[in-house]
């Protein structure tokens, strides 16, 4: 039973792979502004869109970090005497700035094709030691910082129908897991976002991209770490470390080929398939796919489960222990 369930999925994950373009969709002189460009996942795409002829715009708050990072984009560029590639600084948590500085930069460099919201970070930590304030941070860049420059972007793109945006969820975006309570909250609120304009735009002509990166070799990522309990780090260490250029390649392909969901490896496919939802609906042969194997998907992420489940009973079970002997060592 179980093999007559896998044969669709891996025949399924293998035609997706081979017939997974090998290149970049021509976006010659198209404007790609990215925010969140001055590092990390953001910086990769920002090099990668230079890479392909591309306009590019990143956008980010601190300026050293923003020229170091064209210096880079620049040397990847490829046709620099006719290739724009600029940066602005601006907290996207402003929207008044935010919506003043798309408008300006598309009076200078031209209209916007696409808009990758990258810029957010994530704090781990148990619930109750959250501060009021890291609450408000992380709702605020997570979230308000992805709802403000959409908001900004969609009367243009309306207006030429046309054009791409891209927010970029993660992993925990659709699933919930020890450490991640705010920063997830504030990940699954995209996919709300990401589902309802994508219904908005669709007859205007314009896609909309979830990108779910797992864990990727960021500066962020180890600004992360650095929060993560011990168990929120054995949990992470369950999944693979991914090079930001090659999260980079596939968001944006995912993104010009209209795809609504872009993840990467195989815990990327048993997640986006087992929670696709009432997510939007492309191909019909994906659909049949998907439906055969989702029972068996679910079988799958049960055994996640309980291996996660058993790292926390784990820690949790040395940590009373240590208790037990600090007191026991004060008291004799
Ligand atoms: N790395 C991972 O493992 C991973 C996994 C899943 C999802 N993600 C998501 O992927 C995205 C990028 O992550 P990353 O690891 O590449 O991050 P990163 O290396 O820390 O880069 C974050 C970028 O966002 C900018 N930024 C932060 N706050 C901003 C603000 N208020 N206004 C404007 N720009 C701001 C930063 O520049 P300034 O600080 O100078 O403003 C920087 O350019 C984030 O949304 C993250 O949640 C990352």
């Amino acid at each position: 039973m179980v093999i007559f369930l896998l044969i669709p999925c891996i025949i399924y994950l293998l035609v997706r792979k081979y017939f997974s373009k090998k290149d970049i969709k021509n976006v010659a002189n198209k404007h790609i502004v990215v925010i969140g460009g001055s590092s990390g996942i953001g910086k990769s795409i920002a090099q990668l869109a230079a890479k392909n002829n591309a306009h590019v715009t990143i956008i980010a708050r601190n300026i050293d970090k923003l020229t170091q990072a064209i210096d880079d984009i620049r040397k990847c560029s490829v046709n620099l005497s006719e290739q724009r590639i600029s940066y602005v600084s601006v907290d996207v948590t402003n929207f008044e700035d935010i919506e003043n500085n798309l408008c300006e930069i598309e009076e200078t460099i031209g209209p916007i094709y696409m808009l990758v919201n990258c810029a957010g970070f994530a704090v781990c930590g148990e619930m109750e030691n959250f501060s009021v304030n890291q609450i408000k941070s992380l709702i605020n860049i997570n979230i308000l910082g992805t709802i403000y420059p959409i908001k900004a972007i969609i009367p243009k793109f309306k207006q030429r129908k046309e054009g791409i945006i891209v927010l970029t969820g993660s992993l925990v975006s659709l699933f919930g897991m020890y450490g991640y309570s705010i920063y997830s909250s504030c990940k699954f609120a995209l996919r709300g976002l990401a589902e309802s304009i994508h219904m908005e735009l669709k007859p205007f002509g314009v896609t909309v991209t979830l990108a779910l990166p797992p864990d990727t070799d960021t500066p962020g990522f180890h600004e992360e770490n650095k929060t993560k309990p011990i168990e929120t780090s054995k949990i992470s260490a369950m999944g693979t470390l991914y090079d930001p250029d090659e999260v980079a390649k596939k968001i944006l392909q995912d993104a010009l080929d209209g795809n609504f969901f872009s993840y990467i490896g195989f815990n990327g496919f048993v997640l986006t398939t087992l929670c696709k939802g009432f997510s939007p609906v492309r191909n019909f042969i994906q659909i049949f796919v998907e439906s055969a194997v989702i029972g068996l998907i679910r079988f799958i992420s049960a055994f996640y489960v309980v291996q996660m489940q058993k790292i926390v009973q784990h820690c949790f079970d040395e940590k009373e222990q240590k208790k037990k002997e600090q007191s026991k060592n004060k008291y004799s």
